[in-house]
């Protein structure tokens, strides 16, 4: 029997953990049809639920920011609850802390009822958390928190479509702009560009077609279309200097390619290395935080594709 479908007594607390995301390629293409690949990574929120009297509350956040409370009342009942919130996410940073948290709490939500909520669930349900801090999301960023592995994402008239890419071996560092960038802001800047700039966005779909062709087939030699995905997000608009600066930053330091990953705006960028150190090494030399990431393998059973 499907474990989401065992219902059992309602619980007076419970707790779900849910990992934030790194995009891969195909970042905004993916807003206008085009496939991207995300991976969850190894770091990530919990959230604690527990039923109390009064109405529902936030006791503790280690994630600051205003819309918490219409996130919360997006999924939460009014009254009963008392909220806390761990995350070990650099917030605003392009790494999914509003998609886990959205997965996290449906999740909680569901264990306290005495459940397990599904993909679908958490897909469905975590939208309404996602518009509450991104506006017009694509579904892309808590698809693959409550996916886990690696993704392939595209959005269609029926739905989303999203695939489990199995992938090889990668070695990851994330560096940090150290600013967030503001993801709606972006997102409706890249669409004030168009029509113009959908040569580029066509390019992306391309590019990321390729990649996961060249992951699935188990190659890690994909420096060079990160390093074509990062000159495309310049062209759209999205990079700025100090990202471009930490791209050169890694690649001088021996990776085998980088990009920002995300929104862009600030946040972070992702490099593919042969070995993490060189490239942590050039960071802390330059006063930049970084840190290897792994793929959180997720718990989601396994799919070759589904639509909620
Ligand atoms: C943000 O993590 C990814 C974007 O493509 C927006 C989205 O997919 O909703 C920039």
């Amino acid at each position: 029997m499907d474990v989401a479908t065992v219902s059992s007594e309602p619980r007076a607390s419970a707790r779900a953990f849910a990992p934030g995301k790194l995009i891969l390629s195909g970042e905004h293409a993916v807003v206008y049809g085009h496939p991207a690949i995300a991976l969850a990574v190894d770091r990530g929120t919990t959230v604690h639920l527990r039923a109390c009297a009064g109405d529902t509350r936030l006791e503790h956040s280690s994630i600051q920011d205003l819309r918490l409370f219409q996130a919360l009342a997006a999924v939460l009942p009014p009254r009963g609850l008392a909220v806390r919130i761990e995350s070990d996410l650099p917030v605003g940073r392009g790494m999914g802390s509003s998609a886990a948290l959205a997965v996290a709490l449906v999740r909680a939500r569901a264990r306290l009822q005495g459940r397990e909520a599904d993909f679908a669930e958490c897909h469905r349900e975590g939208f309404a958390v996602e518009r509450v801090f991104h506006g017009t999301p694509s579904g892309l960023d808590h698809a693959v928190s409550a996916r886990g592995g690696g993704v392939v994402y595209r959005r269609g008239t029926e739905g989303p479509r999203i695939e489990g890419l199995s992938l090889p071996p990668l070695r990851l560092v994330v560096l940090d702009s150290g600013s967030a960038g503001n993801t709606a802001e972006l997102v409706a800047g890249v669409r004030a560009r168009r029509p113009g700039i959908d040569p580029v966005l066509a390019r992306m779909g391309a590019l990321t077609r390729e990649l996961a062709a060249e992951l699935a087939a188990g190659s890690v030699d994909v420096g060079g279309l990160l390093d074509e995905n990062h000159t495309l997000l310049q062209q759209i608009g999205v990079s700025t200097p100090r990202l471009d600066a930490l791209v050169d930053l890694a690649r001088a330091a021996g990776a085998r390619g980088a990009k920002l990953s995300g929104a862009g705006g600030g946040g972070v960028v992702l490099a593919l290395v042969k070995e993490a150190e060189p490239v942590l090494a050039a960071a802390a030399a330059a006063g930049v935080s970084a840190f290897p990431v792994s793929v959180h393998p997720g718990s989601a059973p396994p799919m070759s594709s589904e639509a909620p």
